[in-house]
């Protein structure tokens, strides 16, 4: 299955009401409570989230891993959403009805080059996917702003950016792309001096658009409970989760772990990551003097203003964008797509998620809205009306209407509704076996998502096994294939579905072989693999794969699948070695007829030793 959102939610730990001596001050009950819990070790003491460990290895897991972290693990983290093509269009479209209007460009000369900026960019499919349409646009509007157009592609972790040129995503974007590290937290650090960007008047040229897709929910952030003049921080504190052996992970002892915690160095940030699943964190909130806390006296006027309690304080994203700001066009703008509660309510909940090893926190959009949306010197614009899960948001100095205009042309909830809605019915349809009508509203949706490569992944699928037409699942899938080769083991899996339907088990392998060159973890590509084997009558083979599958399927979806085809192919290896056996008492049985049977020489060598 590809994931489709910020779905796997992971629970908050519940914070602890406080510590441990308040606890002890307390009832019996509690007490009892307070002793457990501080027989847990730790490995950090209460620090603010930003600064504790669950952050920075979050972080740090990021960087690391580079695209791997989307596509190899076996929990990813969630990119289909951002890049299956739809928000590169709509952020291609805003982009270009700017340019067009007129009024974007006017610090430009009519022949200088056009900067946009990308932070944040993952496997660096939205990139690729705005290019193209943007390039479409150009061409059908006979504009010259692609070929003027450079996109700066940046990100904070290098093996990110290496990734994306290794992958060559960009590829048939030469000469139109840079590949940069900034940090969101100082992208004015670098990026001005970088001559790459200085126009031929040696003045550095601005951005025209920035775009910023789940990047300032990886922007640090604190929470805090503010009652009158007095705030208290939500601290975090690391200790060994309850009833793990540390030995039986890892050479390092607790007080190892503890030293490094204090090192800032990769050298211990990368040991700790190895055994950072084993550790749990704990929360308590501790007092704070507001001043020191980045944009706290901010958050101090804004939560007098209602009568909530508890703040989500999203300072790393207030720093970014005021930073990201001063490196935008006047006419230019920010177009953010992120997660985060959109309502203020009395009791801010911190909406922390963490996939695989990397940890998130949604944002405020109402904090950032008063912060950014209420004086004069910025405009802060939402779509009239949204749907849940992603918000968009555009922000600038002074945004063109027609950019405005775009932006709800292109992220309000009807037009987001109205190009899912062919797609929600063909999916109805199909489940109650009315394939042809299925088909006539995949026609549709994919009139309205032409280079959605999930949709056509879907409709390959929809081919091969409602229409029973494999060829045209095979096709569809290669379409899809074409628009991203490199980074989706399940794209390859349902070309090997389509392949194996149709008899073509040796490509079919093939295609399965690759889907596991993407993702090593692919529980999916091993079952099928399993049909190929089974097919070719490898039947060890065959085993092997799924006993393997079956130590990775955290998750247990393909569980029953994975057994239910285990027990098939025993029998069939059974039934194999019952036939080599009765093949092997016929030959025994008919050399015993004859003088030429082994055990017939063996018994006259016998006598004549004997002898
Ligand atoms: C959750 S991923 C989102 C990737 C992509 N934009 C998408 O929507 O699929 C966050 C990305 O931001 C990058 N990132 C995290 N912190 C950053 C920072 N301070 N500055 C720049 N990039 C950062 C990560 O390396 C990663 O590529």
């Amino acid at each position: 299955m590809i994931a489709t959102g910020l779905s796997a939610r992971v629970t908050r730990q519940s914070g602890r009401d406080n510590s441990t001596e308040k606890a002890a001050a307390a009832s019996p009950a509690r007490q009892l409570l307070g002793q457990a819990q501080s027989g847990r070790s730790v490995i950090q003491d209460f620090v603010p989230l930003a600064e504790s460990l669950e952050w920075e290895l979050g972080q740090q897991y990021l960087k690391e891993r580079g695209n791997k972290a989307f596509i190899s693990d076996a929990s990813p983290v969630p990119f289909v959403v951002n890049n299956d093509g739809t928000l590169s269009r709509n952020a291609a479209e805003v982009l270009y009805a700017g340019l067009e209007s007129g009024a974007q460009g006017a610090e430009r000369g009519a022949r200088d080059e056009i900067f946009v900026l990308e932070l944040g960019i993952g496997v660096g499919l939205f990139a690729r996917f705005f290019l193209d349409h943007f390039r479409e646009l150009c061409r059908k509007g006979g504009k010259d702003y692609y070929d003027r157009l450079c996109y700066v592609a940046g990100d904070k972790s290098e093996r990110m950016l290496t990734d994306v040129a290794r992958h060559g995503i960009l590829a048939n974007h030469a000469g139109h792309y840079r590949l940069r590290l900034v940090d969101a937290m100082e992208p004015g650090k670098l990026l001005p001096d970088d001559v790459a960007f200085q126009s031929g008047r040696n003045r550095r040229t601005p951005f025209q658009a920035v775009f910023l897709n789940y990047l300032l929910d990886c922007l640090p952030a604190s929470v805090l409970e503010i009652n009158g003049d007095s705030a208290q921080q939500l601290f975090v504190r690391t200790c060994v989760a309850r009833n793990v052996s540390l030995a039986d992970f890892t050479d390092l002892s607790v007080e190892q772990l503890q030293e490094r915690a204090k090192t800032a160095g990769p050298g211990a940030r990368r040991e700790l990551l190895e055994v950072y699943g084993l550790f749990a964190s704990e929360y308590d909130y501790r007092p704070v003097d507001y001043k020191t806390v980045p944009y706290g006296e901010f958050a101090l006027q804004y939560a007098r203003r209602g009568d909530s309690k508890r703040l989500l304080l999203s300072y790393g994203p207030m720093q970014s964008l005021e930073k990201l700001l001063d490196l935008v066009a006047d006419d230019g703008f920010i177009l953010i797509n992120d997660y985060g509660q959109t309502q203020a309510t009395r009791e801010d909940e911190f909406e922390h998620q963490r996939f695989s090893l990397a940890t998130f926190v949604g944002l405020n959009f109402p904090l950032l809205k008063a912060y950014f949306g209420e004086g004069d010197k910025y405009q802060w614009v939402e779509p009239t009306a949204e749907g849940e899960g992603i918000h968009s948001r555009l922000l600038g100095k002074d945004l063109a209407p027609a950019v405005r205009e775009r932006f709800e042309a292109c992220f309000n909830k009807a037009a987001q509704e109205k190009l899912q809605e062919p797609l929600v019915k063909a999916r109805q349809c199909a489940k109650v076996g009315r394939f042809e009508m299925a088909a006539n509203y995949y026609n549709e949706a994919l009139e309205r998502q032409p280079g959605n490569w999930v949709l056509l992944n879907e409709i390959s699928m929809f081919l091969t096994f409602s229409l029973r037409d494999p060829k045209a699942g095979i096709n569809m899938a290669k379409l899809a294939l074409e628009l991203n080769p490199t980074l989706s083991s399940d794209l390859w899996c349902t070309l090997g579905d389509g392949l194996f339907e149709f008899g073509r088990y040796a490509e079919a392998r093939a295609a399965y072989l690759r889907a596991l060159e993407i993702n090593e973890s692919d529980v999916r590509a091993r079952f099928n693999l399993a049909f190929v084997h089974g097919r070719e009558k490898n039947y060890p083979a065959a085993l092997e794969v799924i006993a393997k599958a079956l130590a990775l399927d955290k998750t247990g979806e393909y569980r029953e699948r994975l057994l239910q085809k285990q027990g098939e192919i025993l029998g069939l290896l059974a039934q194999r070695h019952q036939q080599e056996y009765l093949r092997m008492i016929n030959l025994v049985s008919k050399y015993a007829q004859t003088d030429n049977s082994p055990q017939r020489h063996r018994d006259t060598e016998k006598k004549e030793n004997e002898k």
